[in-house]
């Protein structure tokens, strides 16, 4: 099966055998990056640009490792030291990028749709790693290969998203994609950060850890963004941390077996406890890895290959 899309924009977009190509395919990326010598030579005589308007350690850093254990030629574009700072429009920077001859483009944005319009304007294929609340794709995709790993499937785990729901693009692109394998979605966290509508996306809102995490199989606990708290949306980080600071005392409600997840960079004693993150549940730094993975699977399936023809 190919991909046959020229973009990848979001998950709401992607059907179940599209994601299940995407996870298939970054198992054998995977033991690439365990090898002594980490490349391949697939993509050789391709080109990516990562373009990032905020910033990045996960998302940028690992679309560029990824590019090169397939043999891209990789740039990165940095926003602050380039002519964007001039006053250069993004329409006229995209243009000048794509001139160049770059093949893809893998792109950030605070403004929710940016990735839509670019894709829509220019020739080259491009990737959305973050655009405003809308949604972050291969976190999702990640999250979900870092899952299917340890359970073995996805098909009907119950999953609870804590946090910042009503902000996160995370929860946004993971409540897509978990959905399509019957997966039950629970949000959790304080009534102001969970928006009314959410249960819409077909998930249930809880505002109680105890009763929010009851039986889960999996918790996905979201960063809090000090802005939040300027804005209002809560008292304190204090007083976040007191109810919803994902500890210990929490994972007896779920699963005995339960897994952990967060997508980065966390805010150790606001939204989860250190021996929480570095604790037996924990697949944290695993998702980091499967980033890496997921993110060759995707630049490969986008620039043409199938997988059945993962070069050795
Ligand atoms: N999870 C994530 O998107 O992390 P970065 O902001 O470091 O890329």
């Amino acid at each position: 099966m190919k991909f046959n899309r020229k973009d990848l924009l979001g998950m709401r977009e992607l059907s179940r055998e599209e994601i299940q190509l995407i996870l298939d395919t970054a198992i054998p990326m995977k033991d690439v990056i365990k090898r002594d010598i980490k490349k391949v030579p697939t993509l050789r005589g391709k080109a990516m640009v990562t373009v990032f308007y905020e910033n990045s350690t996960r998302t940028r850093t690992s679309f560029e490792i990824a590019g090169k254990y397939l043999s891209a030629d990789t740039v990165n574009l940095a926003i602050s030291s380039s002519s964007v700072q001039k006053g250069e429009s993004l329409r006229d920077t995209i243009k000048t990028i794509e001139v160049m001859g770059f093949d893809l483009m893998v792109m950030r944005h605070s403004m929710s749709g940016t990735p839509q319009y670019v894709a829509r304007n220019t020739s080259m294929s491009v990737i959305n790693a973050g655009d405003g609340q809308h949604e972050h794709p291969t976190q999702a995709l990640l999250d979900m290969y870092s899952i299917r790993e340890s359970k073995g499937t996805l098909e009907g785990l119950k999953v609870a998203i804590v946090g910042d729901i009503l902000h996160s693009r995370v929860a946004r692109s993971n409540i897509y994609g978990l959905s399509k394998f019957g997966c039950e979605i629970r949000v959790v966290g304080p009534s102001t950060l969970i928006p009314p509508e959410v249960e819409r996306m077909g998930v249930k809102a809880y505002y109680s850890m105890e009763q929010a995490l009851r039986d889960v199989d999996v918790i996905n606990v979201l960063r809090i963004q000090r802005e939040r708290q300027e804005a209002g949306l809560f008292p304190s980080l204090d007083e976040y941390a007191n109810m919803y600071m994902l500890s210990n005392r929490h994972l007896k409600y779920a699963k005995e077996d339960v897994l952990v997840l967060h997508p980065g960079p966390m805010n150790r004693g606001v939204e989860i406890s250190s021996e929480v993150a570095e604790g037996s549940h924990s697949v944290i730094n695993e998702q980091v890895t499967n980033g890496v993975a997921v993110r060759m699977a995707l630049l490969f399936l986008m620039m043409g290959g199938s997988k059945d023809e993962i070069a050795g």
